[in-house]
């Protein structure tokens, strides 16, 4: 891929559109635009535009598709797989300033919200009408809507409430061309024609850049009641998993956490409102809700009946919101944890949940045969595991040469068990040389195709998805 470099008249033509203040090039923009959360990468972009309306957004990629420009856009620059990155240098276009909530319609659970918004800060303004907006990454308290839709992003409750594309009923989208079309309407059942509304989400900001998005909204849930559970393995704690899914209960949550992840996460967060004895080799934290307290009640007794038949410990129950509240920030913390205690990368394996142990014990063997640490925890209710590889003591030849070959029998295996490679953090930069793993020439053909249609000269976030040919 070839661009052209920002010149002295590429920045006088966006001086005549945007405000002083809405581009920057000074050195700390350069670096802070330059990488999102995946490892320690840093790609920095030759400018940084920050528009503040559709008309903007659209100008600027018409000025960079007629001059061969490369568009990288960004949100809270929060996802895991580098889909932020400006490999080509070129332009970091953060849709910041996109923080509106237009509009809540209550009459048809719906709401209309520019990209920008922070997806907590949507969650609690949905929920103080007791509407409910389920996607809850890790990072909700920072990462923008925007960058959920592009990455399709999952989090805990999507193991009964379904990840981010279950509520996108129509998206207003910036072509490569300068054109804005609106991919579908406000409606809950849509037959007409090609679903690009579901081609925009998990397209990684590659097809076009979303300025409104129309959500689904259902109502809230009343009451949850939410329990961690230690066990004596690793692997047993993920047969429970299907077993308890098998019993007819579907939890509101059901993680995974691998005894080094909780331990860490302990450390990083300084809680010590657990103990975890020696012999613990992993937890689930298990969540119900509804709004029957009985109801609940059964399915807890449900889930002990299941776990009954695995070797646990003792089990916790949450007996107030602020302790559901620890145990779950607990849980929220573990990427972070795991970051800040070396360098890693992470695999984002997702299987068909009965798959699980198999994919836990491949993924620890193949750790033994090339000689790495692995921190597994993740979404087991969606089979969904989080597989961080520890770089410790490892050398820079294992880690840079050797480890795509390791990470290549995970996805491998991964595969085989009937997953794939990336359950919510994306393609983006880092997995794309994996990805003839799932699919095959045809596959990723179909996808070139359809990326051609969208942005036939490349520019917008070049470099993600495809592997380079
Ligand atoms: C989580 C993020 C890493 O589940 O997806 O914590
Ligand atoms: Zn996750």
């Amino acid at each position: 891929m070839s661009f052209n470099s920002i010149s002295e008249q590429d920045l006088s033509y966006f001086s005549s559109i945007l405000s002083d203040s809405q581009i920057r090039k000074d050195e700390e923009a350069l670096k802070d635009y330059g990488h999102d959360e995946t490892e320690d990468l840093v790609f920095s972009p030759e400018v940084v535009l920050i528009p503040n309306s559709t008309l903007q957004v659209s100008q600027i990629l018409h000025y960079c598709n007629e001059n061969n420009l490369p568009v990288t856009p960004q949100g809270a620059r929060t996802g895991l797989s580098g889909g932020a990155l400006p490999l080509f240098g070129g332009i970091a276009l953060s849709l910041e300033k996109f923080k509106k909530i237009l509009n809540i319609d209550e009459n048809n659970s719906q709401v209309t919200v520019e990209p920008g918004v922070i997806t907590q800060v949507l969650q609690e303004t949905v929920a103080a009408k007791g509407l409910f907006y389920p996607p809850d990454p890790a990072s909700k308290g920072s990462c923008f809507i925007g960058g959920n839709l592009s990455e399709n992003s999952g989090g805990p409750k999507a193991v009964k409430y379904g990840v981010t594309n279950e509520y996108v009923l129509n998206l207003e989208v910036v072509l490569t061309s300068g054109e804005v079309i609106w991919t579908g309407a406000n409606v809950l059942k849509n037959a007409t024609g090609y679903n690009l509304t579901q081609l925009i989400v998990g397209s990684e900001g590659t097809l076009g850049i979303i300025t409104k998005a129309v959500l689904k909204l259902i109502p809230l849930p009343k009451l949850d009641m939410l329990m961690l559970v230690p066990f004596n393995s690793a692997e047993q704690a993920c047969e429970a998993v299907a077993a308890i899914f098998k019993k007819g209960v579907t939890p509101s949550g059901m993680e995974f956490m691998e005894r080094d992840a909780l331990i860490w996460t302990k450390d990083f967060i300084k809680d010590d409102s657990i103990q975890i004895p020696d012999h613990i080799q992993a937890h689930l934290l298990i969540e119900v809700d509804g709004n029957d307290h009985d109801q609940l009640m059964k399915e807890c007794e449900t889930i002990l009946s299941v776990l009954e038949t695995f070797e646990t410990d003792e089990i916790l129950f949450a007996d107030s919101a602020a302790h559901k509240e620890t145990l779950w920030n607990l849980r929220r913390k573990v990427g972070e944890a795991v970051k800040a205690q070396s360098i890693y990368k992470e695999e984002d394996t997702v299987v068909p949940r009965y798959e699980l142990p198999g994919l836990l014990k491949g993924i620890k063997s193949i750790g033994a045969k090339y000689g790495f640490h692995s921190v597994c925890y993740g979404h087991a209710g969606d089979g969904n595991l989080h597989v961080n590889i520890i770089k410790g003591e490892l050398s820079d030849d294992m880690w840079d040469n050797q480890l795509p070959s390791a990470i290549r029998e995970i996805f491998d295996l991964t595969v085989k068990l009937g997953g794939t490679i990336s359950g919510e953090h994306g393609i983006g930069h880092v997995q794309k040389n994996y990805m003839d793993i799932p699919f095959g020439k045809v596959e990723l053909d179909l996808m070139r195709s359809i990326k051609n249609s969208f942005d036939p000269k490349g520019i917008l976030n070049p470099g993600k998805i495809f592997p380079i040919s």
